[in-house]
């Protein structure tokens, strides 16, 4: 035995996972270096922890005997009684951080499109209405048109994981990065967390040298910002504010001057992280709500709101508990470093899913039929209820969440390509455009603007536009 191997058996031993070199005696050299190398990346001490709170136990996330309130959110009409708010001030606002610079752009983009059906990175999918440009590109166009409005570059972080990195960076090797300057763009990976056996809590090996491991979650944008050094070359850059959203979202405002100068400041913000909501539109529906839960602002999952809180309404009939999250957040570049120095962990939510792996007795793969084992993920709404305070702006439904997850019905291709058709026509009707629209209302054309042509409806003006929109077209505005 080397020392190497004497040391990892011991470590392994220690927190009760020895059965990890099961098969030490039949791998290559070459073999033995790699297990011996995944061992060393994983943090083993805080594996008999992770069991003992998420494999053995469920914890609880339900909000539980606090008091739950809704939260105070900007209105997106912002005359709206209920609060009204100066909206061109704060838009003035986060164009002046823009113009200096003070702001980057951040997407996570670690998952797989597995609902989708898509094999490869999610942010290669065709996702625009009418080019089908992928997803990736979607987002960028927000950045070239802030460049040009602006004159400063947002520089933009990309975060992938070991399942998809390489093939994220070729992509857009071959797309030459969709115009954007190079220097500008930086990818990292987040980390990962072993996949455990659920009736066991050993982990899975997912090869006889190799153990199964899943991404941590988009919580771990969090922890990888700081170890990748993005954080560093933000601050070099005289970054302070990261604006966050998720590459399934076509529509998203990679850079939103409103939402920056609210975060930045607005009196009720402590511009460490804020967040976009958009109506829910009925008690049922599966997106986590922004609540004040024991006085502290944070996102109850849909699984966790009662139901007699989902379908309270207020007097006008809108839902009380209507915040719905659409993953869409602004974070201060100071709070997130804090995080990682106080070394502030989010708690982990566990997945039952079924994982292959190599049954111990046989040495054979196992493709299990029904879940066997126990993913662990980190979420990074869990942060906002560390802030000092937490600000909550409701955005348009149609104006800005189209996203893309599963293959047909709700949040797929199609749904999203009606969607961005219906915000497109908008923005052209207020514009004077005539827009087709069929007996039920919805527009008898499909469309796409670019977002380097216009950030919101005012900014069509400065281009040409047609005087009208023919019946059954496919038309890009840029
Ligand atoms: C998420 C939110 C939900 C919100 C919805 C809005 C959670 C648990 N729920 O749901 O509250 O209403 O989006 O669209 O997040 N990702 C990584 N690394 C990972 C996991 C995910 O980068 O390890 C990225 C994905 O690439 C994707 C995003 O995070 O961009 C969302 O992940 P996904 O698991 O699809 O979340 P949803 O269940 O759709």
């Amino acid at each position: 035995m080397t020392m190497r191997e004497t040391e990892w058996r011991r470590k392994a031993k220690d927190v009760g996972q020895e059965h990890l070199f099961a098969f030490w005696d039949e791998l290559t050299l070459d073999q033995r270096d790699m297990l011996l190398a995944q061992l060393a990346s994983i943090d083993l001490e805080s594996v008999p922890t992770l069991v003992e709170k998420y494999v053995r136990n469920k914890p609880d996330f339900s909000p539980g005997g606090a008091s739950i309130e809704p939260v105070n959110d900007y209105p997106n009409d912002h005359t709206n009684p209920r609060r009204a708010w100066d909206r061109a001030h704060y838009h003035a606002l986060g164009e002046e951080m823009l113009r200096r610079g003070e702001v980057a752009a951040f997407t996570v983009a670690g998952g797989q499109g597995t609902r989708l059906g898509y094999d490869g990175p999610k942010g290669c999918y065709p996702g625009s209405a009418v080019r089908g440009r992928p997803l990736f590109e979607c987002l960028s166009r927000w950045l070239v048109g802030a460049e040009k409005r602006y004159g400063h570059a947002v520089p933009w972080y990309i975060m992938t994981s070991p399942l998809n990195d390489e093939a994220t960076r070729a992509f857009f090797g071959e797309h030459k990065n969709f115009g954007l300057d190079a220097a500008n763009i930086s990818f990292f990976q987040q980390g990962v967390v072993p996949s455990f056996d659920a009736a066991s809590g050993r982990i899975l090996l997912s090869d006889r040298h190799v153990i199964a491991t899943n991404p941590d979650g988009h919580g771990g944008s969090l922890k990888a910002l700081h170890a990748s050094g993005a954080l560093a070359d933000m601050r070099g850059r005289g970054v302070r504010h990261i604006s966050y959203f998720q590459i399934d979202n076509p529509l998203a405002r990679a850079v939103d001057p409103v939402f920056l100068g609210l975060h930045a400041h607005a009196p009720d913000s402590s511009a460490q992280m804020s967040s976009k909501m958009v109506a829910k539109t009925e008690p049922g529906e599966k997106v986590g709500v922004f609540a004040k839960v024991g006085g502290t602002v944070g996102v109850i999952e849909y699984s966790d709101l009662p139901g007699e809180l989902a379908s309270r309404r207020r007097a006008d009939g809108s839902l009380v508990f209507n915040a719905g999250n659409v993953a869409i957040h602004a974070l201060g570049v100071e709070f997130v470093e804090g995080l990682s120095r106080a070394g502030a962990g989010l708690p982990y939510h566990r997945a039952e899913k079924k994982v292959p792996h190599i049954d111990l007795e046989t040495g054979r793969r196992v493709e299990p039929s029904a879940a066997n084992g126990i993913k662990l993920e980190t979420f990074v709404f869990d942060a906002i209820s560390m802030c000092d305070a937490s600000l909550v702006y409701e955005t348009d439904r149609v104006d800005e969440f189209a996203p893309i997850k599963n293959a047909s019905g709700s949040d797929s291709p199609e749904s999203s390509a009606m969607l961005q058709t219906e915000r497109a026509a908008r923005w052209l009707e207020a514009v004077g455009v005539r827009v087709p629209r069929k007996a039920d209302g919805s527009p008898d054309c499909v469309l796409e603007i670019d977002p380097a042509r216009a950030m919101r409806a005012e900014d069509l003006r400065s281009g040409p536009l047609p005087m009208a929109i023919e019946q059954g077209a496919r038309v890009v505005i840029d």
